[in-house]
C-alpha cells in the first residue's frame, strides 16, 4: 500500500458523552459540555502534532435543537469562548476555520465571530479545523443537490463533493466517537466513504491526549484496501 494512503490527514470526532459525564459527578449536564469544551484544546495539539492536518469536530447537529434551550444556550456560549480563546492559536499554527453547517439560526454575535475567523484565516492552508455547527450531513446533501440543480450536464461525484461544505478538504480517514455508542449520527456521511471507525467507552470530558495517541496508533495498525485487495 502506497504511503500517501496511509496517511491519516483527517481526524472526525464525535464528542459524545458530556452528559453522562456530568451526571456521574451530580453535576449539570452543561458541566460536562463546559469539561468537553476544555478537552478539545489537548486534542487538536496532539492531532497536529501527530501529522493530522484537518480535524473535524461534531459541535452542534441539526437534531440538537431539541434539547432544552438552557443546554442549548450553554453549548454556544462554550463555542464562542472557545473560539476566542482558540483564535490566537489558529494564526499561531496557521490554521483556516471552516464551519460546516448553516449559521443563520445562531446568535448574531457567534455567527459574526465565526464569519470573521472564517475570513481572516481562509489564507492559511497548513491545518484546518472544521468545526460541524447546526449539521446534518442529509441536510449538507440536499443543500449541495440543490446548489448543483442548474448545471446542465451530468453531476460527477466531484461536483458533489466541491458543493459540500468540506469542499477543498479531504475525505475523513478516522471518525472517532466517544462514549460506547457506534452510531455516525448524521456526521459527515459522504466525507466518511472510506473512513476508519474507532469507537470508545471513554466518554469525552475524559478524552486527552493519551487517548487521541491511542486513536492514532489503533488507525496505522489498520490495513486500508478502499475496495481493492492487499499486494495488488
Ligand atoms: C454530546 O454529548 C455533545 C454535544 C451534543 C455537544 C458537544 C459540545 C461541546 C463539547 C462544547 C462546545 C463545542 C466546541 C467545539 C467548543 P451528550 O450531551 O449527548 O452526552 P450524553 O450522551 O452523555 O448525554
Amino acid at each position: 500500500m502506497a504511503d500517501k494512503e496511509r496517511k491519516l490527514k483527517h481526524v472526525g470526532f464525535i464528542m459524545d458523552g458530556n452528559g453522562r459525564w456530568a451526571k456521574a459527578r451530580q453535576k449539570p449536564r452543561t458541566f460536562g459540555h463546559k469539561k468537553g469544551a476544555d478537552a478539545i484544546i489537548d486534542v487538536l495539539e496532539e492531532c497536529f502534532n501527530n501529522g493530522v492536518t484537518v480535524v473535524s469536530l461534531y459541535a452542534f447537529s441539526t437534531e440538537n435543537w431539541s434539547r432544552p434551550k438552557e443546554e442549548i444556550d450553554a453549548i454556544f456560549d462554550l463555542l464562542d469562548n472557545f473560539l476566542k480563546k482558540y483564535s490566537k492559536k489558529l494564526y499561531e499554527k496557521k490554521a483556516r476555520l471552516v464551519i460546516s453547517g448553516d449559521l443563520s439560526p445562531v446568535s448574531k454575535g457567534l455567527r459574526e465571530r465565526c464569519e470573521k475567523l472564517v475570513a481572516d484565516t481562509a489564507c492559511f492552508n497548513e491545518y484546518v479545523l472544521n468545526i460541524a455547527l447546526n449539521y446534518g450531513s442529509r441536510n449538507e446533501l440536499v443543500r449541495a443537490f440543490n446548489l448543483l440543480k442548474g448545471k446542465g450536464e451530468e453531476i460527477t461525484e466531484e461536483d458533489i463533493s466541491k458543493a459540500l461544505y468540506t469542499a477543498d478538504l479531504p475525505d475523513i480517514d478516522l471518525v472517532v466517537r466517544t462514549s460506547g455508542e457506534m452510531r455516525l449520527s448524521n456526521f459527515f456521511l459522504w466525507q466518511c466513504a472510506y473512513a476508519e471507525f474507532y469507537f470508545t467507552d471513554v466518554l469525552w470530558p475524559d478524552f486527552n491526549k493519551e487517548e487521541t495517541k491511542k486513536a492514532i496508533e489503533w488507525f496505522y495498525g489498520r490495513k486500508r484496501r478502499f475496495g481493492g485487495i492487499e499486494n495488488a
